[in-house]
């Protein structure tokens, strides 16, 4: 087989073909639903997502509109339209305990395997620096201060200047264990599945706010890592948005 058949093959579904010999069958406990919460982070708690944020209501408009956007304005983001994007793209809608948590995306067997970081340049009410979204309690975790952030992210977006323009840049991290945990080798396809329903909600939402984002998924992947503070092994990031006014 060639390493391009190899690959490929990653694509496919095993299901019903091979084995899923995952640790959940093995009694394994179940991984948390979140990373947990820095020790001694500094947290930020977040609005309530709120309806009176949406200017284009219509959810024809905004699937109709949706496009790539890279020009933004050099206008800030309030924290209501922050934490209104934040619940769009991984906001907890219920739990159940001990088994899963739903949120407002789908995710394969709801593994929700991912954790949202954000570079903010320009947010209403946040000082810049690296961030990390506490879904569960809706709030955020500042990782890092960082008054240099526009320029960081600059330096990791190589030829896509523009980047850098954006107020905010969502850094979708995954965590494969957690989809793992459940579907062994069938749970790399499923999360980058995953990765597309959260980014889609992006589109959307940001369209509804009068903002844009562009899907990024050619990205040094070493920088980036190391910029957010990833080991590159147990979690690193599958995709990223900018995210401004247009
Ligand atoms: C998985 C994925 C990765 C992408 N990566 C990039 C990227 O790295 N840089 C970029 O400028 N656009 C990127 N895009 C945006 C596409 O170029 C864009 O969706 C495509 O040209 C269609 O345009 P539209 O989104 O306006 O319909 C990506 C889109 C997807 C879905």
């Amino acid at each position: 087989m060639s390493a391009v058949e190899d690959k490929r093959n990653v694509m496919k579904s095993g299901f019903g073909v091979r084995e899923i010999d995952s640790d959940q069958k093995k009694g394994a406990p179940l991984p948390p639903f979140e990373k947990p919460v820095p020790e001694g982070a500094r947290l930020v708690d977040l609005p309530k997502p709120k309806k009176e944020v949406v200017t284009k209501a219509h959810i024809y408009d905004c699937v109709n509109d949706r496009k790539s956007r890279r020009r933004f304005t050099s206008e800030s983001l309030t924290l209501d339209e922050l934490a209104y994007l934040l619940w769009a793209t991984q906001g907890v809608r219920e739990v159940v305990p001990g088994a899963r948590a739903y949120r407002t995306v789908p995710s394969a067997g709801c593994r929700h395997p991912f954790d949202t970081y954000l570079a903010v340049t320009r947010v209403q009410g946040l000082e810049p620096g690296i961030y990390r979204y506490l879904a569960m309690s809706h709030q955020l975790a500042l990782i890092e201060a960082a008054p240099d952030i526009e320029s960081r992210v600059a330096a990791a977006s190589g030829s896509m200047t523009w980047i850098a323009s954006a107020p905010v840049v969502f850094v979708w991290a995954v965590t494969p264990y957690r989809s793992e945990w459940r579907y062994a080798g069938e749970a790399q396809r499923l999360m980058l599945l995953d990765a597309g329903h959260v980014c889609q909600n992006l589109y959307l939402a940001a369209e509804s706010i009068g903002c844009g984002t562009c899907a990024i998924g050619a990205f040094p992947q070493a920088e980036i890592d190391a910029m957010f503070g990833l080991d590159g092994k147990d979690e690193f990031v599958v995709y990223c948005a900018p995210v401004g006014k247009v």
